[in-house]
């Protein structure tokens, strides 16, 4: 387990973040995202789909599925929203495994919500507000592919 933080100054910078991140990631692969409301969490999802190669004809929001919505992009996302969710019903009854465990990248909003849906390996985001445009974002890889993609060389 490393952690890197890297402080942005503007939702732009935040999104080109998620757009590195992006570019990265491969099939199978969870990045489980935590911080207040506003932090900037969907703002790096959105960089992070672009890094993916999904476009925006590509968004479906689902009216049955509100807490996730699929994207088509290189691979596909799974963009996960747990904010309301507090227990696993909800995500067992949208079979959630098979999204996470799948041949996507899963993108999970308020990971922490449902801490036994994470898996142990990921990558883990916390995103804090330390001004008006300024947040701190820390990055931990949990498990020795996240490490050697994500932090061994890059940022
Ligand atoms: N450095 C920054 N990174 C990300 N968002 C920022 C930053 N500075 C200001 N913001 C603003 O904070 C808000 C973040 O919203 P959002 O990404 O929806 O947060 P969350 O999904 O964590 O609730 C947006 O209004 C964005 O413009
Ligand atoms: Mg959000």
């Amino acid at each position: 387990m490393k952690s890197i933080i890297i402080h942005t100054l503007s939702p732009s910078e935040t999104k080109e973040l998620g757009i590195k991140i992006g570019r990265l990631c491969k099939a199978g692969d969870v990045i489980a995202l935590d911080g207040d409301l506003g932090a900037g969490k969907t703002c790096l999802i959105q960089g992070l789909a672009k890094g993916l190669g999904v476009s925006k004809k590509s968004y479906v929001r689902s009216p049955t599925f509100t807490i996730l919505n699929v994207h088509n992009g290189r691979v596909p996302l799974y963009h996960f929203d747990l904010y309301r969710l507090s227990d696993l019903d909800e995500l067992e009854e949208i079979g959630y495994r098979e999204y996470i465990y799948g041949e996507g990248v899963s993108a999970i909003e308020w990971a922490s919500n449902v801490e036994e849906a994470i898996p142990a390996e990921c990558l883990r985001i916390a995103i804090k507000r330390v001004g008006e445009d300024e947040r701190e974002i820390e990055i931990t890889s949990k498990g020795a592919k996240y490490e050697g993609r994500f932090l061994k060389e890059w940022v």
